[in-house]
């Protein structure tokens, strides 16, 4: 057998944010297999999506094959086409900027906030005022006269930024925001869950995240009108129950019922997760106040984040990233900024002091699965101080 170069197996690594496999998973998955409902459809599947609207508060949740795709769908129903523009955060994960690239439209990327590590709203504003007008009720880039259709802030690690202000500037300028809350399950902005304060939002079910199922998504919505499109679009655009009719170019993007039955078992555990990731951001916290330069992410007053990948800022990036992963335990540099991406190199990048960089040179993240234990995290703590 060949294995493909890229294959890593992480059994004796202290795994930077794994699966926690623990409580009905197995259960209903088997129940998926002795029943034969493996695939595009099941009973799992509108269970997931029930769970996931009682508990972020959204009305409607539609299941998706990833986050990415989520992503893609909630841009497509928001009418963005080629050659508009979406603003979005410098620092994100790429799938957020290539869902934007997948409709044909261009992202516009805006440095971050160096104390939040969300979108800076401050320049954000400045943007907006300076560099578009409103056109016949459509914000246009002034330069090239495209329109801008959209905003997409990414809560970075389970932060938000002032999504009052977000929504407020969205509305001044006639955007739509869409919510890359993919990293935010369990996370609030004045009580009001990630994903169900602006148009529409978006969860990842990926291995990584808070809960998993293996691979996964969920777009989020309170317009009936746009939940029952979304589902039509990510299942191919049948529009009869029987024959083979479909009424436009839809998406093979729907979840599996057997990942579906993963994660109903797993939004049984999501409240006792959410509090766990509290405990491990307050346990290092503890053990790391003071030590050298380490900083953590600021938190706005308003929001009470997941605190899903626990991440500190410090001059001596280099070095804890050799000696914890040298010791197996998995710690990973900040993304590489969006503009320095050879494929987003030519797209704007609005920025004042290129706080990304500093981010990128500075930031690492730690080993934060729900299911480390306080003697490993302390540990990895330990590990740290010794470097300092
Ligand atoms: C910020 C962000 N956006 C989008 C995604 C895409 O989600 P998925 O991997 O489920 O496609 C992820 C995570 O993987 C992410 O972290």
């Amino acid at each position: 057998m060949i294995l493909l170069k890229n294959t890593i197996y992480f059994s004796s690594m202290l795994l930077l944010s794994g699966p926690n496999i623990s409580g009905n998973e197995w259960k209903y998955m088997k129940d998926c297999l002795d029943t034969g409902w493996v695939s595009s459809v099941g009973g799992y599947v509108d269970k997931f999506e029930l769970m996931n609207a009682e508990f972020s508060g959204a009305k409607y949740c539609v299941a998706t094959s990833s986050g990415t795709t989520a992503l893609h769908i909630c841009l497509i129903l928001n009418n963005v086409q080629a050659n508009d523009y979406v603003i979005a955060p410098n620092i994100t994960f790429i799938a957020s900027i290539n869902s934007i690239k997948y409709t044909g439209a261009d992202p516009i990327l805006i440095d971050v906030d160096p104390a939040t590590w969300q979108m800076d709203l401050q320049l954000l504003e400045e943007f907006l005022q300076e560099e578009t007008r409103i056109d016949e009720n459509v914000c246009v880039l002034k330069k090239d006269g495209r329109k801008i259709k959209a905003i997409m802030p990414v809560h970075v690690l389970g932060n938000m930024c002032d999504m009052d202000k977000l929504m407020m500037l969205a509305e001044k300028y006639k955007l739509v925001v869409i919510e890359d809350s993919t990293e935010a399950l369990g996370s609030y902005y004045k009580g009001k869950h990630a994903g169900t304060i602006g148009h529409m939002g978006t969860f990842s079910f990926n291995g990584n995240k808070i809960i998993t199922t293996g691979g996964g998504g969920m777009i989020l919505t309170d317009d009936p009108a746009l939940a029952k499109r979304a589902k039509h679009l990510t299942t191919q655009a049948k529009s009869d129950s029987f024959e083979y009719i479909h009424d436009e170019i839809g998406y093979n993007y729907r979840l599996v019922n057997t990942a579906a039955a993963m994660g109903v078992g797993q939004m049984e555990l999501l409240p006792k997760f959410v509090l766990r990731k509290h405990e491990i951001a307050s346990f290092y916290q503890d053990q790391l106040a003071g030590v050298g330069d380490i900083e953590f992410q600021k938190i706005h007053k308003d929001v009470n984040p997941n605190w899903w990948l626990i991440t500190l800022k410090t001059s001596r990036q280099n070095a804890i990233l050799k000696i914890l992963n040298e010791n197996k335990m998995q710690s990973r540099p900040f993304w590489v900024p969006m503009n320095k991406l050879t494929m987003f190199a030519n797209n704007i990048y609005y920025s004042k002091k290129d706080h990304s960089q500093e981010l990128y040179q500075s930031c690492v993240s730690i080993p934060c699965s729900t299911n480390i234990t306080n003697n490993q995290m302390e540990a990895v703590a330990n590990k740290i101080k010794e470097i300092f």
